[in-house]
C-alpha cells in the first residue's frame, strides 16, 4: 500500500500549537490548569524507568499520543489508512485506539461494529514481538508517524507497551456487548476510598468531562465503555495528572473497573 503523508511545515506547526491550544480549551468542560510539574509527571520520564512506569507511559500514548506527549494535534487530515467508510475523520483517525480499539483486538473486539467500525485488526498479534521492530514499523507507509509527532525515545514507549502491555480484557468484560463480567466490588471499593476519590471524590462525581447537560463521571464511562475505563486506570488518563495501577496488575484494575460502575451516573 502507498500512501502519501503531507508533513506540516514550520508554519503550520505554528498554527497547529496555536489551534490546539484554544481547541484544548474549548474541548476540556474540565478545563485544567495544568502546571509544568504536572507536564513533567504525565509526559517526562524518570531517570530509572521501571517496567510499569514504561508500560503505562506506553498505554497513554496509544490511548491518545498528542495529549499524553504534550504535542500539537495533528491538524486538518485523516489518517491516509483510515478507511472511507469508517465515521471517524481528522485528528481522531491518528489515535491508535481508534483503528485497533481500547481492547487492543480491533475488528474482534469491541469495534466489530458500531461508530468506530473501522475492520481493521488489533495488535494482539504484536504482543511479544521485537521492541525494534514494532518501533520501525510505526514509521512505514501504513502508519506514517513521524519524529516530529513520535520521537524515537518515545516510540519505545509505545512499542514496549504494544509488546509487553497488552492484557486480555475478555477476562473481565463481554468484548460482544460490553458487560462488566469480572472483578471483585469489595477489593475495588477499598481502592477507589482510598486513591480516586482523592481527585474523583468518594462518589465518583467531583470531575465531570461531559458536554452541558450531559454528564460524564467514572461510572458513566465504566458502564458505557469498560474497555476504555479499564485501559485508564492501568495507563492513566493522557494529558492529565492522573495516577495508574499498573503496577499492582490487572486483576486490581478489574476490581477497580466493577466498583467504579456501581456509583452514580448522573
Ligand atoms: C488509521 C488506522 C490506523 C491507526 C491510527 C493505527 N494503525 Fe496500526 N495498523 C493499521 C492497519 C491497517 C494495520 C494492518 C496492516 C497490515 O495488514 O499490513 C495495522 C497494523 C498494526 C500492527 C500489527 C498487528 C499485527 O498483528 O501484525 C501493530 C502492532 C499496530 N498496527 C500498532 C499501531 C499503533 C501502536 C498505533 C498508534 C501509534 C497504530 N497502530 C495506529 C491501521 C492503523
Ligand atoms: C491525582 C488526581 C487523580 C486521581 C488520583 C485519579 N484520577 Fe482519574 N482523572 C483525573 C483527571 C484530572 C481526569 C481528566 C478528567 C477530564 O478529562 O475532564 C481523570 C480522568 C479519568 C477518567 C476518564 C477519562 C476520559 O475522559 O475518558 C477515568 C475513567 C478515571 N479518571 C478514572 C480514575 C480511577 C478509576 C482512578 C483510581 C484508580 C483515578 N481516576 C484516579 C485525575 C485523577
Amino acid at each position: 500500500m502507498t500512501v502519501s503523508i503531507k508533513l506540516l511545515t514550520a508554519g503550520a506547526v505554528g498554527m497547529a500549537i496555536a489551534f490546539s491550544g484554544l481547541s484544548a480549551v474549548a474541548q476540556d468542560a474540565g478545563d485544567y490548569a495544568v502546571t509544568d510539574e504536572a507536564e513533567l509527571y504525565f509526559s517526562g520520564a524518570p531517570n530509572n524507568p521501571t517496567e510499569p512506569w514504561l508500560l503505562a507511559a506506553g498505554g497513554r500514548i496509544y490511548d491518545n499520543w498528542w495529549e499524553a506527549l504534550d504535542k500539537p494535534e495533528p491538524q486538518y487530515f485523516t489518517h491516509p489508512s483510515y478507511p472511507a467508510e469508517g465515521k471517524a475523520s481528522g485528528a481522531e483517525t491518528w489515535r491508535c485506539k481508534e483503528c485497533h480499539g481500547w481492547d487492543y483486538k480491533g475488528v474482534s473486539g469491541v469495534y466489530r461494529s458500531g461508530s468506530h467500525y473501522t475492520g481493521i485488526i488489533g495488535i494482539e498479534g504484536a504482543a511479544g514481538r521485537d521492541v525494534a521492530e514494532i518501533s520501525a514499523m510505526m514509521r512505514d507507509s501504513v502508519h506514517g508517524y513521524t519524529e516530529e509527532m513520535i520521537n524515537d525515545e518515545e516510540m519505545e514507549r509505545l512499542a514496549a507497551f504494544v509488546s509487553r502491555g497488552q492484557i486480555d480484557m475478555s477476562q473481565y468484560i463481554d468484548l460482544a456487548t460490553r458487560e462488566i463480567t469480572g472483578g471483585n466490588v469489595d477489593r475495588g471499593r477499598e481502592v477507589f476510598q482510598t486513591i480516586c476519590s482523592a481527585c474523583h471524590g468518594f462518589d465518583g462525581r467531583k470531575l465531570n468531562w461531559g458536554d452541558p447537560g450531559e454528564d460524564a463521571f467514572v461510572a458513566t464511562e465504566a458502564v458505557a465503555a469498560p474497555d476504555e475505563v479499564l485501559n485508564k486506570i492501568l495507563n492513566a488518563h493522557p494529558g492529565v495528572e492522573m495516577v495508574n495501577l499498573r503496577a499492582f496488575g490487572t486483576e486490581l484494575a478489574a476490581d477497580v473497573l466493577r466498583y467504579a460502575s456501581t456509583l452514580p451516573q448522573e
